[in-house]
C-alpha cells in the first residue's frame, strides 16, 4: 500500500551539508518527499518527539544532540514507505548498517546516525502529525 513516513535528517548530517545527498537516496529508491522543512528544535520539542524513549539511558544525550543544530523534517511517500525507508536508512548503529545505506555511508555513531525514520505505520501517522499540518503535505 502507499504509505507516508516521517523522516528527520539529524544535526550531524545538516552540519556536514549532506541534505541533498540523503534526499537523493530517498528519491533514487522511489520515495517522494511530499513535505519538508528545516527547523531548530527546542529542548521541549525534542523531549516531546522522543517521549517514547524517556526512560532509556540515552534519552538526555539524544535530546541534547537533536538540538545541537538544524534538522530537516520530511514526510516521505511511497509503496511500503515505512519499511522501505528503514531499509534505505540501514541499522540504527552504523557499525551494523548494510553497504549502500544512509547510515553506512554517512553516520558517525549510534547517536549521530544522520537520520530518523518512523518504526511503524501507527507511529508514522503520529510523527508526521507532530511536525506537519494537512495543508503542508502535498502528495
Ligand atoms: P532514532 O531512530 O532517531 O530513535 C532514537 C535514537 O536514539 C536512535 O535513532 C539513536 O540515534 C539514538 N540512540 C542513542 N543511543 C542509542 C542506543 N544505545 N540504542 C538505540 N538508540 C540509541
Amino acid at each position: 500500500a502507499i504509505e507516508r513516513t516521517l523522516s528527520i535528517i539529524k544535526p550531524d548530517a545538516t552540519r556536514r551539508n549532506l541534505t541533498g545527498r540523503i534526499n537523493a537516496k530517498f528519491e533514487e529508491a522511489g520515495l517522494r518527499i511530499v513535505a519538508q522543512k528545516r527547523l531548530q528544535l527546542s529542548v521541549a520539542q525534542a523531549e516531546a518527539f522522543y517521549a517514547v524513549h524517556k526512560d532509556r539511558p540515552f534519552y538526555r544525550d539524544l535530546v541534547t544532540f537533536m538540538v545541537s543544530g538544524p534538522v530537516v523534517v520530511q514526510a516521505l511517500e511511497g509503496e511500503n514507505a515505512v519499511a522501505r525507508n528503514r531499509e534505505i536508512m540501514g541499522a540504527t548503529n552504523p557499525a551494523n548498517a548494510a553497504p549502500g545505506t544512509i547510515r553506512k555511508e554517512f553516520a558517525e555513531s549510534i547517536e549521530a546516525n544522520s537520520v530518523h525514520g518512523s518504526d511503524s505505520a501507527e507511529n508514522a501517522a503520529i510523527e508526521v502529525a507532530f511536525f506537519f499540518s494537512g495543508i503542508e503535505i502535498v502528495g
